[in-house]
């Protein structure tokens, strides 16, 4: 056993990768991920498929997690898995092997809400990652959520706006696969946008009152145009794919930077963290930090392998309730919704 040592064992199955990882204090010792193939063929992810994939993969990601660590079972002081928001039959898988793991090692148990493991990814101590101080600004930019969070402590997390529709990962994804990219998109959208022009088409951008955001317009003008332009001519999305990926991730990105923008200023908030799958986005993370002088941000971006679903998040807040001795039972329900 590692002399002073704090380990946790973190569990991630929300949706479709099956993660583990080892925590000592706030470092981590590994952090390892099973994504799960099967849904490309879908276009999606196929909630029954997804559930029965984290089945077959649980037991042995936890094995490599504990041997890359280079710990025994025995050692561990907890384990933590995410309780929620998620897919029903993906979480359960992920809770009943952490409880039962939990009850044979007689250790406690740390239900983590996934949403806040996104945002505390930024505490990880490690090089190339720097923590920002209390209050901040959190943007939680994924599959399932948009989210502009004001972020008081490591628990208490109040949401100031969010999108009323589709999320932002959700709009690269289903206008990926209507360009007949695969599953998930927004990755490849990134790529092929490097060599586009993001001024060639133009999309809507929704001017909406207050702090939410909408990204399901986009999504239908995208498609009419897509549908409309392929009538004329069947070639069209193979000759304009750069061009198109370049405009469509631009009016993503610039939807959420306005909003971003709006509510930094009207709360007096200058430290911008981001967190979730799409906060991998070079155009996300570019835009942001060209705004750091001119709106004297601070902007917190994370490492990529830490932006898309990890249980490295989800160990980092167990950390900080194991500090406080917030523990779960066994009788934890998991929860698809679940807010802050
Ligand atoms: O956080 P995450 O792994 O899962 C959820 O909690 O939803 O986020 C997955 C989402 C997918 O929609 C995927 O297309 C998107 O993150 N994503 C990206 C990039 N990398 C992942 N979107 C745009 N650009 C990227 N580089
Ligand atoms: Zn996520």
């Amino acid at each position: 056993m590692l002399p002073n040592s704090e380990l946790i064992l973190a569990i991630e199955s929300s949706c479709d990768d099956t993660a583990a990882a080892v925590l000592n204090g706030r470092k981590v010792l590994s952090n390892c991920i099973a994504n799960q193939t099967v849904h490309k063929a879908y276009g999606g992810v196929v909630p029954e498929l997804a559930s029965r994939a984290h089945q077959s993969k649980i037991v042995p990601v936890v094995q490599q997690a504990l041997v890359q660590a280079n710990i025994d079972k025995n050692d561990l002081t907890a384990i933590a898995y995410t309780q929620g928001p998620g897919l029903l039959g993906s979480l359960l898988v992920g809770s009943a092997f952490a409880k039962s793991f939990a009850l044979s090692l007689n250790v406690p148990l740390i239900p983590i809400n996934h949403m806040q493991g996104h945002l505390l990814v930024h505490f990880i101590e490690e090089n190339g990652i720097n923590t920002p101080t209390f209050p901040f600004l959190g943007i939680t930019v994924s599959g399932g959520h948009t989210q502009l969070v004001l972020v008081k402590n490591h628990f208490e997390m109040n949401v100031l706006g969010t999108t009323l529709d589709d999320a932002i990962g959700e709009a690269f994804d289903k206008c990926g696969k209507r360009m007949g990219l695969d599953y998930p998109s927004g990755p490849q959208i990134d790529k092929l946008a490097q060599t586009g022009n993001p001024k060639r088409f133009q999309f809507p951008i929704p001017n909406m009152k207050g702090y939410d955001v909408s990204y399901s317009g986009v999504k239908t003008a995208f498609t009419n145009f897509i549908h409309k332009q392929t009538q004329n001519d069947s070639n069209f999305i193979h000759e304009n794919l750069n061009d198109l990926c370049a405009s469509l991730q631009y009016t993503l990105v610039q939807i959420i930077l306005n909003k971003i923008e709006q509510v930094a200023s009207e709360n007096q908030l200058n430290q911008i963290v981001i967190g979730g799958g799409v906060a991998a986005n070079s155009e996300l993370r570019n835009q942001l930090l060209a705004r750091k002088e001119s709106h004297h941000w601070e902007v917190f971006l994370p490492p990529l392998k830490y932006t898309t679903d990890n249980a490295a998040m989800i160990g980092i807040t167990a950390y900080y309730k194991l500090q406080e001795k917030q523990f779960g039972k066994l009788t934890d329900a998991s929860k698809s919704r679940l807010t802050y």
